[in-house]
């Protein structure tokens, strides 16, 4: 029979018999691993048992339970009743109760729960929805993997060790980042994307929809952003920046299946935060609106990888109206209080030559100096005019570590990737910033140093073993870490074309980041964690259906 949970004998063979101390040891094999584990002898019988819950949870949770009440009736092929009984507190004041127990603890915070699991009743509280997701995510990590499955299997018991754990995340901000401009992925895959990350207690998707290579959100007031913008006459082959395969490409997401994706996001508790990346990697929109360029074209969607020339040109009034348009339709769809704004590789070329990019130089007196070219600082007016917009509209920016080139106004947030030093430097000058540094976070680089082993990747060389040692804190003082939000790895798709060889590189480098962003430093353990991966992460991914690397 499989277990749900290793039992581990730890006998001592070369000891004679007589000497030989046995000693069985209940392990958890939790990802990401909860704060505090106090584990118990014995276990609970889950096919079967009732659920009970509190009548304060609110009504969404409640449904979030009642769910994973259906799903374990499913998989069981048992029913497991679903009630909200009146006083249930004073039921368990008496110390009597069988079952499950979901109760409403608004000391908690928002995402945190406990679990209490004894031989006749498993108790889970938390004060609101992610807590209770979160618990529900480590239940199903506690008991046998069939949980995840699609087929009943009556002759699975379903059981739980007894265990209590008390949890809640080390850092509020748990992403991870999907380019979907380079390369598009239906939204089937995109729900998939979401519901592993939601398994590993992630709580942020960056989704890239927008880039050189292709635009990917309906923008109804600009309706050649996806007509033209969409689609590429080609894509280059491998890294031959010479070929084309000749395979027009595209594709795109209405609005409809947007808002789909971010309702369906906000019920794993996960916040879909869109990126416009703006003035750079715009050949998309100008393709569709070349008179937005400094040259006014024509420009083409691109068919090869890298950083493009053709930006945006800020010395026109109507790029700003474009911008101001696109992201007030942006608002609309994606709720998040963040709204990413790019900032990326952003070559000033064009600028340098453009009359209006000049005139506009001139008529807002700027000025080189010694740190930053005036177009520098041009880039860093666009920033700051956008921010404003977004910041008059509720909104908050997120912006990569390049806006931290000339000046930037307070209230941004920037995103470390060159490395850690934009973290470093953003969070001395009292900036918030989220880690991605390429050194650990890249999911887009090979996982061996073997590559000829490896399908075609970008480059670099980032293994599980790098992504797990991540410490964000490393090299900050004590102010500097108030303003670390969080931590998110990110997959750009230049060479990665279909969605088994995104999961590849995926999984299971993001169950490592969730320790990194979930557990306090010293609750890390690889050693605990790779068995931890064996005994059951990577069940899960085979229970689910994900394409993985084994290591
Ligand atoms: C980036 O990787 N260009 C942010
Ligand atoms: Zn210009």
């Amino acid at each position: 029979m499989r277990q749900f949970f290793r039992l581990i004998v730890l006998a001592c063979l070369l000891v004679p018999a007589t000497l030989a101390a046995k000693k069985t040891e209940t392990v958890i094999n939790v990802i990401p691993y909860p704060q505090s584990v106090e584990i118990g002898k014995g276990t609970f019988k889950a096919a079967g048992a009732n659920f009970n819950c509190d009548q304060a949870i609110d009504a969404k949770s409640l449904n979030l339970i009642r769910e994973f009440a259906s799903r374990m009736t499913f998989v069981c092929g048992r029913t497991n009743s679903f009630a909200t009984p009146v006083g249930l507190q004073k039921v368990l004041a008496t110390g009597k109760m069988k079952g499950f127990f979901f109760l409403k603890d608004a000391s908690k915070g928002p995402e945190e729960y406990s679990i209490d699991i004894n031989k006749k009743s498993c108790v889970v509280r938390a004060a609101a929805y992610n807590g209770f997701l979160y618990a529900i995510q480590t239940l199903k990590q506690l008991t046998d993997v069939e949980i995840f499955s699609e087929q009943v299997n009556p002759s699975q018991k379903f059981l739980f060790p007894c265990v209590s754990i008390k949890d809640k995340p080390r850092f509020g901000y748990r992403g991870m980042h999907l380019d979907c401009a380079r390369h598009f992925f239906p939204v089937e895959e995109v729900k998939k994307y979401l519901d592993i990350m939601a398994v590993y207690k992630l709580n942020r998707m960056h989704w890239h929809i927008t880039d050189d290579q292709g635009w990917r959100v309906e923008i109804k007031k600009y309706p050649k952003l996806t007509q033209v913008g969409a689609y590429r006459n080609g894509t280059m082959v491998g890294k031959n920046f010479r070929s084309n395969d000749g395979v027009r490409y595209g594709g795109y997401y209405t609005q409809d299946q947007i808002k789909d994706i971010v309702d369906y996001a906000a019920n794993l508790g996960i916040t879909i935060v869109p990126e416009i990346d703006l003035p750079g990697h715009m050949m998309g929109a100008l393709a569709g609106y070349p008179e937005l360029g400094c040259s006014g074209g024509p420009y083409e969607v691109w068919t090869i990888w890298g950083v493009s020339d053709k930006v945006l040109c800020p010395g026109k009034e109507e790029t700003f109206k474009f911008l101001e348009d696109v992201l007030t339709e942006i608002m609309d769809l994606f709720p998040s209080e963040y709204i990413h704004i790019g900032g990326d590789e952003c070559p000033k070329t064009e600028w340098e030559k453009c009359p209006d990019c000049q005139a506009r130089i001139k008529a807002l007196g700027i000025k080189g100096d010694s740190k930053h070219t005036a177009e520098q600082y041009l880039q860093s007016y666009v920033t700051a005019r956008i921010q404003k917009f977004l910041n008059d509209h509720g909104r908050k920016i997120i912006g990569w570590d390049e806006i931290l080139e000339g000046e930037l106004a307070p209230g941004a947030t920037v995103m470390s990737w060159r490395g850690v030093k934009g973290g470093v430097q953003a969070s001395a000058m009292g900036f918030d910033v989220i880690m991605t540094p390429n050194t650990y976070c890249y999911f887009d680089y090979y996982q061996s140093k073997e590559q000829d082993k490896e399908p075609l990747a970008i480059g670099g060389h980032l293994p599980i073993e790098q992504v797990y040692g991540y410490e964000p804190f490393d090299g900050l003082d004590g102010s500097q870490q108030k303003h670390i939000l969080g931590v998110q790895a990110n997959l750009w798709t230049e060479y990665i074309a279909t969605p088994e060889h995104l999961e590849y590189m995926l999984l299971p480098r993001m169950s490592a980041l969730s320790e990194v962003q979930w557990c306090q430093r010293e609750g890390k353990d690889f050693e605990r964690f790779s068995a931890a991966m064996r005994a059951e992460s990577f069940k899960i991914f085979d229970t689910l259906g994900y394409n993985y690397r084994k290591f």
